[in-house]
């Protein structure tokens, strides 16, 4: 492997100024791989009996810290980061996720910009907002922040490491040139951020600015706003980090959660579950609660960690297909999640926050959600209709609107779902305008057929199916 990364650096397609970035990225590469086999053969998993629930300085409930005052003055501490690696494929779209359009002519992006545009607004602050962006996301990205460079807003972007693919038989890497295509490379993982940080030589900008809190959050989660409740809990408890978390549902239970082991305060993600255990870990009175991803970290402690090379984060290892001379070949990517650092930092604690800080986008069922009269929309952040009481509706839409486009085209008016508890569609069906779904709502479309939901109707607890046109 070391010969083979070797000859990728002599690469003679890459130029002078991407030289340097391109060699550490490989040797990052190298350490990560290596420490992959070291694992992998030791096989260190962690020991299911010394796992015990976080004690109550290890996850506090986001009403206590709510009862403390706000300072405002902390927002000149204060950065704010989107990740913003990550493609919209999922959903259907080419191009980054992050400028899908999800209410009234916004796209993620525009409505983070709107917040942090709106809070600096309102607090007469200066927040930034940084992009951490990959290979596969920049132009667009660059292209999108254009429109801004007059607004009342500092955007800064970089890009995380660009890491090579390795075929899973042979372990070798895909890549043989610098310039060697796409898909021969992959971004790793949102773990990525801290070294990217530093490397990119944000991370000294934001120190010397004097922030010193960055509050890091998934481009596709909605309700990540800025809190200054938590701001401020941060600075006050001189906590080096902190991971939101919110309640277990049913329908979150892979959720990584937090856990003490040994004494010290860790993340517990499915993946690392023995099998045995897996009903237990989704077991939601045992582990309550999950990570949004919505973390809180201290820039210095950042600097520190890296510099001494002391940030290890378990290695998530993802098998994917890519296409060669019309062949499918197995090939793995190694990766990284920045909740994984939790344990590394001083004080690091998780806070249980509601769950209107976690809106995430990730298939057009949340969409659908989103873009309703659900949520009114106020500088950037949705907030919830006051009349709605309870959970938000479960909305499950099959596979002809799981693509962005197949929804637009079969929902082309949201209809009104404040009184709706429970909504599955499947199969060919359209929505009218003006339609509005209460209570449970089930719309089945047997195969070769299409069922049309008309103008104006109202369906409440009802089951409609086969070949119907009511
Ligand atoms: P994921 O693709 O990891 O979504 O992207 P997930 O698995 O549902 O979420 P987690 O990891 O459990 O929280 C989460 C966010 O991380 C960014 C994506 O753009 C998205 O905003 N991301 C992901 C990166 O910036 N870089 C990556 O290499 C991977």
């Amino acid at each position: 492997m070391r010969n083979a990364l070797n000859k990728l650096a002599d690469s003679s397609k890459v130029q002078d100024a991407d030289r340097g970035r391109f060699e550490s990225e490989l040797d990052s590469f190298f350490t990560l791989f290596r420490r992959y086999l070291v694992e992998k053969s030791s096989r260190t998993t962690l020991e299911w009996d010394k796992i015990n629930s976080p004690n109550p300085e290890q996850v506090v409930k986001y009403e206590i810290i709510a009862q403390q005052p706000e300072t405002v003055s902390n927002l000149a501490k204060l950065a704010v980061l989107k990740l913003n690696g990550g493609l919209g494929t999922s959903m259907g779209c080419v191009g980054p996720k992050s400028v899908i359009e999800v209410r009234e002519g916004n796209t993620f992006l525009d409505l983070s910009v709107r917040q942090i545009e709106y809070l600096n607004r309102q607090y007469d602050s200066d927040v930034p907002l940084l992009l951490m962006n990959s290979f596969n996301t920049d132009k667009d990205t660059e292209h999108l922040i254009k429109k801004y460079s007059a607004n009342r807003i500092r955007i800064r972007s970089f890009n995380q490491s660009r890491f090579p693919r390795v075929y899973k038989d042979s372990l070798l890497p895909v890549p043989t040139e610098y310039d060697s295509p796409l898909d021969a490379w992959y971004p790793p993982g949102h773990g990525d951020l801290f070294e990217s940080l530093h490397a990119s030589g944000e991370l000294d900008a934001l120190i010397a600015q004097g922030r010193e809190v960055l509050f890091v959050s998934n481009g596709d989660n909605l309700g990540a706003t800025v809190d200054l409740k938590i701001l401020n809990h941060m600075i006050e408890t001189g906590a080096e980090y902190i991971m939101e978390l919110t309640d277990k549902t049913r329908a979150d239970v892979k959720g990584g959660t937090l856990i003490s082991y040994d004494g010290q305060v860790r993340l517990l993600e499915v993946a690392q579950v023995p099998k045995e255990h897996i009903d237990e870990f989704k077991n939601i009175r045992k582990f309550t609660n999950f990570n949004t991803n919505n973390l809180w970290i201290n820039l210095k402690a950042v600097k520190k960690l890296i510099e001494s090379s002391n940030l290890e984060m378990e290695i998530i290892p993802n098998q994917k297909t890519i296409t060669r001379d019309g062949h499918e070949i197995n090939v793995l990517q190694l990766e990284t999640a920045c909740g994984a650092a939790i344990r590394h930092f001083e004080g690091a604690h998780g806070v249980v926050v509601p769950r209107s800080r976690f809106l995430p986008v990730k298939t057009c069922s949340d969409l659908l959600l989103v873009k309703s009269d659900l949520f009114r929309l106020e500088h950037g952040s949705l907030k919830l209709d006051p009349s709605r009481f309870g959970p938000n509706p479960l909305i499950k839409l099959g596979s002809h609107f799981k693509k962005v486009s197949g929804f637009n085209a079969r929902i082309p008016h949201i209809p009104k779902i404040v009184e709706l508890d429970h909504l599955t569609i499947t199969g060919n069906v359209f929505l009218g305008k003006g339609v509005t779904l209460r209570g449970t709502v089930i719309i089945v479309c047997s195969d070769g057929h299409k069922i049309d939901i008309p103008n104006g109707s109202i369906l409440e607890n009802v089951v409609v199916t086969g070949n119907l046109q009511i």
